[in-house]
């Protein structure tokens, strides 16, 4: 019987990964502990709320006591680790949040796990999601592989890198069972509209401006958060410990292109004339320290565990933006309070 903690099971991937492990495997339990940050909701797991093998439990990760008394409380087998601070812009403004949840929130579960389960190290996996963006930025040509150095250059990457390289300690100096993999960008349904996929799509439909931060020339490689969630569940059943795997969607885009597609998409299913939307694009001051292209190279994964993302950017697109415009409510639930404030304080100069 395996007793999973999946910590940030609110939030966007951590939702989907829940919600898959609940209703693939109703033999496993599913402890869900999530802080309810201004990017959790649990809103995201309507669906499963009430299933015999989930319970949410909300906590946080920065204060180690809690976090041991519910490991020992639980029984916990398994953790699958996802919960963060987890924009780079907010890191920008607010540092310190990032290295208390991303560095010392990891390592106070890092620190729980090993005293439950020092005895018998082996029944048991402490495993880390992570970022393509602590190998940096590249330029034109080239993809990050696992041995690519380090080079974090954002305070959000530095915490990730940071939080990695704890969990390589502890299964190094201890023999804790660990695997890391680190992916690039996700999109899909429920992600937060701080990110640029969601918060272009928000913008449309309340006819706000689109800020496109420089001249749009940065690329991402974008992933589909259902194909990541079935690199998550893989990895987590066949990793060998110690190990680490990129996962990549194979689908680089300049950030506006994308955002012209999302446009196109929009008009479109709206009804809207062509280049409609395109009118609301508009060119604001960059981000400072912008990483400039992020490329995984996933075949480490593909070759090991035959996985490989099943969505082109353009049909994840269209899927993406069908589910916020049949879920209007949850963008609006989302939208208030804590995020207007956001908003306005980061866009308006
Ligand atoms: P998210 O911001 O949507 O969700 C994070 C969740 O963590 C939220 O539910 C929040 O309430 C919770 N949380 C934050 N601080 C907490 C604390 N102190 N204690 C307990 N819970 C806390 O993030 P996401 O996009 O779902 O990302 C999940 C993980 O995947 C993160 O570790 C992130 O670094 C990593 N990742 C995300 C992406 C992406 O494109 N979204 C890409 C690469 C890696
Ligand atoms: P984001 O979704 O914040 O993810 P990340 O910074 O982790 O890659 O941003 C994706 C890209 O879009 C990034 O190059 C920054 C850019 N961007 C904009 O141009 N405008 C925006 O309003 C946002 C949020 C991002």
């Amino acid at each position: 019987m395996r007793k999973i903690l999946v910590t940030g099971g609110a939030g966007f991937i951590g939702s989907h990964v829940v919600r898959h492990f609940v209703k693939k495997y109703p033999h496993y339990e599913i402890v869900n502990l999530d802080l309810l940050t201004y990017a959790g909701s649990l809103t995201n797991l309507i669906d499963i709320e009430n299933a015999p093998n989930y319970r949410f439990v909300k906590m946080d990760i920065r204060v180690f006591e809690e976090i041991s008394n519910l490991i020992i409380k639980h029984q916990i087998t398994d953790i699958i680790h996802l919960a963060a601070e987890s924009h780079v812009d907010r890191s920008i403004t607010d540092p310190n949040a990032f290295v208390s949840t991303n560095v010392l929130g990891t390592c106070n579960l890092l620190i729980a796990a090993r005293n439950f389960w020092k005895d018998n190290y082996n029944d048991h996996l402490f495993y880390h999601v992570s970022t393509d963006e602590v190998y940096g930025s590249l330029q034109e040509t080239g993809f990050f592989t696992e041995s690519t150095s380090y080079d974090p250059r954002s305070p959000y990457s530095a915490s990730k890198a940071a939080s990695d390289h704890l969990v390589r300690a502890f299964n190094h100096t201890y023999g804790l069972r660990t695997v890391i993999s680190n992916c690039s960008n996700n999109y899909g349904p429920y992600q937060f509209p701080e990110k640029l996929i969601p918060l272009i799509i928000n913008n449309i439909l309340s006819q706000r401006s689109l800020p496109v931060y420089g001249q749009g020339q940065n690329v991402r490689d974008w992933l589909w958060v259902g194909d990541h969630v079935m690199a998550i569940d893989l990895i987590f059943h066949k990793a060998i410990s110690g190990e680490t795997y990129n996962v990549g969607g194979n689908n680089e885009m300049k950030n506006i292109d994308l955002v012209r597609s999302l446009c196109n998409i929009l008009d479109r299913k709206l009804g809207n004339k062509e280049g409609t939307s395109e009118k609301l694009i508009t060119f604001v001051k960059d981000r400072p320290g912008h990483d400039l292209r992020y490329a995984i190279d996933s075949s480490k994964l593909q070759a090991e565990m035959n996985w490989s993302p099943s969505k082109m950017i353009m049909e994840g697109l269209e899927l993406t933006v069908d589910w916020y415009l049949n879920n209007k409510a949850w963008l609006q639930s989302i939208t208030s309070g804590e995020y207007l404030n956001y908003y306005k304080k980061h866009y308006s100069n």
